[in-house]
């Protein structure tokens, strides 16, 4: 088989998680301190592949290319592909068509998390050779995906692709395609074929569909560790849960009459003082703690400044300052540089200076 290309899409409006991605792009969005798209490149390197074409949008794709630079550092070479507009996934792969050529590939959405990577898959993929190979896993809400009807099978094995549908309403099964699919040249042919969906998508589950319709061999998978799409603010906060349950403890910033408990990442030139860490939870470079609980599942971004509070599983981005609060801040995503303080001025009454479609509880 000739040598595997790797396909990102990071392109695509963030519509789901405004409004952070009114400023930037949803796929940058840092989980455990790292954003989401760089899981996805590293998978590929694991797995071997050398070329990546990353999908960007033009609003966004100068900042998706700042981020991962010409992929030297994660031991691949970076090709980046500008989709005019978000018009599918398959019409994704078709803008990439003259970077992939007649390569096999890997496609891998930009804001999809896979645990332990996808060499054993790309492996599968390289030892059958289908003409596609696509991964399931269930899911309580399959209405949200792509949903796969599969024929019956002996036990222990995963029987053939009957059906794919994108998004029903009526799901046949509660399993969804997950963000992670390789394809042949074949996939070319089936996505010029398929006309756009009722959002007015070409959708790639339906050129796959084309592909069971002539026959062809899709191989499915069912994901055995755990899978996810972070489109939603409560699904990146469990992927940053997920990925914090694996942290590997490293205290490399200055504790001043602090403690930390269980798996904790102090990054250096942060800096806490009369702070308690409860992991797992990570801390980036050049924070300030001062009297504050930081408690489990919470990343907390570069040169954040943190006083007088207490902030549990949330994720803060570069620059935020959370000061005096009165009860705990939980469950909470603050955008860059964000300000959330205790006013100091008589009457107590919440002020707030907030952008377009933003979200906030008050109990
Ligand atoms: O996450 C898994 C699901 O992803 C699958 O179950 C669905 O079958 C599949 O259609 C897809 O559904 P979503 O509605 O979640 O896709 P979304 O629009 O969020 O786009 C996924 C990624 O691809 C995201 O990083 C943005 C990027 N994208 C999207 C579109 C529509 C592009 O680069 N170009 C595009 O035209």
């Amino acid at each position: 088989m000739e040598p595997l290309k790797g396909l990102i899409l990071s392109g695509g409006k963030g519509t789901r998680l405004r409004p952070i991605t009114h400023t930037s792009a949803k796929q940058l969005i840092p989980v455990a301190n790292k954003p989401v798209l760089f899981y996805g490149i590293e998978a590929m390197a694991d797995a071997g592949i050398e070329q990546v074409g990353i999908i960007i949008a033009p609003e966004t794709g100068p900042e998706i290319e700042a981020a991962a630079g010409d992929g030297t550092r994660f031991g691949v070479s970076i090709t980046y592909i500008v989709q005019d507009e978000p018009r599918g996934l398959a019409h994704a792969v078709l803008t990439a068509e003259p970077f992939l050529g007649s390569s096999p590939f890997v496609m891998y959405l930009g804001d999809n998390l896979l645990q332990g990577g996808i060499s054993d898959l790309v492996a599968a993929f390289r030892e059958h050779e289908p003409d596609a190979l696509i991964l399931l896993t269930p899911v309580p809400d399959p209405e949200h995906y792509g949903v796969a009807e599969l024929g019956a099978a002996a036990p222990g094995e995963v029987g053939r692709v009957v059906r794919l549908v994108e998004k029903p309403a009526e799901p046949a099964t509660d399993l969804a395609l997950v963000g992670v699919y390789m394809f042949t040249v074949a996939v070319h042919d089936a996505a010029r074929a398929i006309e756009p969906s009722a959002r007015g998508e070409l959708e790639i589950t339906d050129a796959i569909q084309r592909l069971v319709d002539a026959g062809m061999r899709v191989e499915p998978h069912i994901v055995r560790g755990w899978w996810k799409d972070t489109g939603r603010l409560d699904d990146m906060l469990e992927a940053n849960r997920l990925i914090l349950d694996n942290l590997i403890e490293r205290i490399e910033g200055e504790l001043i009459d602090s403690q930390v408990d269980g798996r904790v990442v102090i990054e250096k030139g942060a800096r806490l003082e009369r702070t308690m860490v409860r992991g797992p939870a990570i801390v980036g470079a050049g924070a300030r703690l001062t009297d504050c609980y930081v408690g489990p599942y919470t990343a907390i971004g570069e040169n954040c400044t943190i006083s007088g509070s207490e902030v549990e599983h949330s994720i803060l981005l570069t620059g935020c300052s959370v000061c005096d609060l009165d009860g705990r801040m939980e469950s909470s995503l603050l955008g860059r540089n964000v300000t959330v303080r205790r006013g100091e001025r008589q009457p107590r009454a919440y002020r707030f200076m907030v952008g377009d479609n933003s979200d906030i509880s008050i109990l």
